[in-house]
């Protein structure tokens, strides 16, 4: 963590708690929050359940984000959902390229940067994924893929003005139990600030960059305590308001007694 940049802690539920239950979790969250000043906490519910998580944390400082968007505005995409319908429904924050939408549904890089673009054009922030698979890192390859991923939407995120959030997530660590260790996962979020510097140091100190792949309770200080991890993007613990609450509390109590921003 690192003075600069507040902690932001976010939970994609993937396809579960599309209803009631996602309602209640989002309301358990949304009091959690309140006790923890310093962190920025974002929810990723389904879609059917995005209009009702948002009406339950209004006036709390738990936002909601989709997870995923289509890259066009409008018309004849049947089963898709635009930029300005999430904002629609409440959303201030949209996942795009999870590596589970790159492998099962198609998206490419070039894709991945259309949907950042879209999401920014309907004042969504993004939360861009990238990642490596467990065949690219053992074949030495882990730094020369993120750099093509992050590549493909370096020149959008530079030319605006919305602070977004890159998300490192190794392909083998997400619901596998194992994560990146903390030098692991450090040394790739420095490569990635180093790219952003390259473009200018303002983009590379204002983009939050989360790790993301098994973060629990028990590993998240550890992941925490490195420079360049700004939070994380949290899958399966996100779906229990005790351990996702550890998992932020981890996060403010990193925070360095320095830090004085205000809530965003
Ligand atoms: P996980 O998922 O925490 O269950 O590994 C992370 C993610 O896919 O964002």
């Amino acid at each position: 963590m690192n003075e600069t940049r507040r902690p932001l802690i976010a939970g994609n539920w993937k396809m579960n708690r599309g209803g009631a239950s996602g309602v209640a979790l989002a309301g358990e969250l949304a009091k959690l929050v309140s006790s923890l000043p310093h962190v920025d906490m974002v929810i990723a519910p389904p879609y059917t359940a995005l209009a009702a998580c948002a009406h339950e944390c209004d006036g709390t400082r738990l936002e909601i984000a989709a997870q995923n968007v289509h890259a066009q505005q409008s018309g004849a995409f049947t089963g898709e959902i635009s930029g300005a319908m999430l904002v629609e429904a409440g959303c201030r924050w949209v996942i795009v390229g999870h590596s589970e939408r790159r492998q099962y549904s198609g998206e490419t890089d070039e894709i991945v940067a259309e949907k950042v673009e879209a999401s920014l054009r309907a004042r969504l922030v993004p939360i861009a994924c990238v990642g490596e698979t467990i065949a690219e890192r053992e074949g030495d390859r882990t730094l020369e893929v993120i750099e093509r991923q992050v590549r493909a939407f370096i020149d959008i995120i530079d030319a605006s003005d919305v602070p977004v959030a890159i998300a490192y997530e190794p392909v083998w660590a997400i619901g596998t139990g194992r994560t990146a260790g903390p030098s692991e996962a450090q040394e790739v979020h420095a490569a990635i600030r180093g790219w952003l510097g390259r473009k200018t140091t303002a983009l590379a100190s204002r983009t939050r960059i989360l790790y993301g792949g098994s973060v629990k309770a028990d590993n998240a200080r550890a992941l925490f305590a490195s420079a360049d991890v700004d939070g994380a993007l949290v899958g399966g613990a996100s779906l229990d308001a005790a351990s996702f609450g550890a998992i932020a509390r981890a996060a403010e109590a990193l925070v360095p007694r320095a830090h004085s921003n205000e809530p965003a």
